[in-house]
């Protein structure tokens, strides 16, 4: 299937594009009230992701609204360690939560490698679906967590501040965090390509919980299996989003991806030198610039947009959208980066 609007794909290549593609992590539920209705039609969240129809339905919810340029499948990144074999529920207003974490081996031994087809066969199905109904309107974005993210919620089992727990294991023993890391990695490499075969036209990995760990642990215990990731997906373009890992600009140049995701606190002209010219940058508007008046986002976002310039520039904010943001200013986010964006271009050809 041909894409009419391929503006994203081709801007994470490198290749020229008429104007910057703009899409937003988290665009998928949340600040819908579209979204809430399908929702709260079901029991929860995971009925939701686990029914594909309805789940291709939100995945497509804010191309429809919002216009952006990508369609994020509607998911989540907790869906690996339950495929590997802890089972997560989702707690109204605090998030996930794991009955069961890993203490040590003994938990560790009772995992198993992602079996894609059978415990994860309803999010193919869901992109199958959504790829059909999208019928090349946009392209659709995979994804997953990185590995040393998805580890932090094995271990806690919730959410944390500070994830010393997760953090801890890899003082006390780094071993058993490595062979841990390792078994995630591989259950995620064959769940993005399956993504892949199943029609994403690229992929995502969100290393949400980068910017708790100290360099030295974050090239051990993190960039370490995200390279393994990059080196094994060449079928479609990567994207590599690592929240606050500020520190390993320099190193990311060398990642085997075509995308590197900032987020707001990162400067972008520092960023661009660190990471170098052969990657597309994704980002980076402070999600809270969204609260603010029309005119304010409006300035912030051509100024962001001045500060990337026209080229290997994918327009997003530096974080997901926060649920409480009204969709009428996202709005007006993307229709600046897609007015401002056109006029940069034009005038640099
Ligand atoms: O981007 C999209 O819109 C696609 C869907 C998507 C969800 N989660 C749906 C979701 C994606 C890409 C994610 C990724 C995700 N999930 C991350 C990485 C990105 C990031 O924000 O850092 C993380 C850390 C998670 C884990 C997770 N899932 C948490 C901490 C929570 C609770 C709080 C929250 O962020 O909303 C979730 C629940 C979740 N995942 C919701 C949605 C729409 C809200 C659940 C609901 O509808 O009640």
């Amino acid at each position: 299937m041909e894409l009419q609007n391929d503006l994203l794909i081709r801007a994470a290549k490198g290749e020229k594009t008429e104007r910057t593609p703009v899409w937003l992590m988290r665009q998928a539920g949340r600040i819908l009230p579209e979204y809430r209705a399908v929702r709260n039609s079901l029991s929860g969240f995971i009925e939701l992701v686990t029914t594909p129809e309805l789940a291709a339905e939100v995945t497509i919810q804010p191309v429809d609204i919002l216009g952006v340029d990508a369609a994020i499948i509607f998911s989540d990144i907790l869906v690996i360690p339950e495929a590997m074999g802890l089972k997560y529920e989702m707690v109204e207003k605090k998030g996930p939560w794991f009955p069961e974490t890993v203490n040590g081996y003994d938990d560790f031994a009772k995992l198993k490698k992602a079996d894609v087809e059978s415990d994860l066969g309803y999010v193919l199905e869901a992109i199958k679906i959504t790829k059909k109904e999208l019928n090349g309107r946009v392209p659709l974005i995979g994804f997953a967590g990185a590995p040393w993210t998805i580890f932090c919620y094995m271990i806690e089992g919730q959410g944390s501040k500070t994830f010393s727990k997760a953090r801890r294991m890899l003082y006390n023993e780094p071993l058993l965090a490595d062979q841990l890391l390792q078994l995630i990695t591989d259950s995620t490499i064959e769940y993005l390509k399956a993504q892949i075969a199943a029609g994403a036209d690229i992929v995502q990995v969100f290393d949400s919980w980068a910017g708790i760990l100290p360099p030295d642990h974050y090239q051990k215990y993190s960039m370490k299996y995200i390279t393994q990731i990059c080196d094994a997906i060449d079928e479609v373009p990567v994207t590599v989003f690592a929240k606050g890992a500020y520190f390993a600009r320099q190193e990311m140049r060398h990642l085997n991806c075509q995308t590197i995701g900032l987020d707001w606190n990162m400067d972008i002209q520092e960023s661009r030198r660190l990471i170098g010219e052969n990657k597309t940058l994704q980002g980076n508007l402070d999600p809270c610039t969204l609260y603010g008046s029309v005119a304010d986002i409006e300035t912030a976002t051509r100024k962001m947009l001045d500060n990337f310039g026209p080229g290997r520039h994918i327009a997003n904010l530096g974080h997901g959208v926060y649920p409480d943001t009204d969709p009428e200013k996202v709005k007006v986010f993307i229709n600046t980066v897609k007015e401002y964006s056109a006029v940069m271009h034009s005038t640099n050809d």
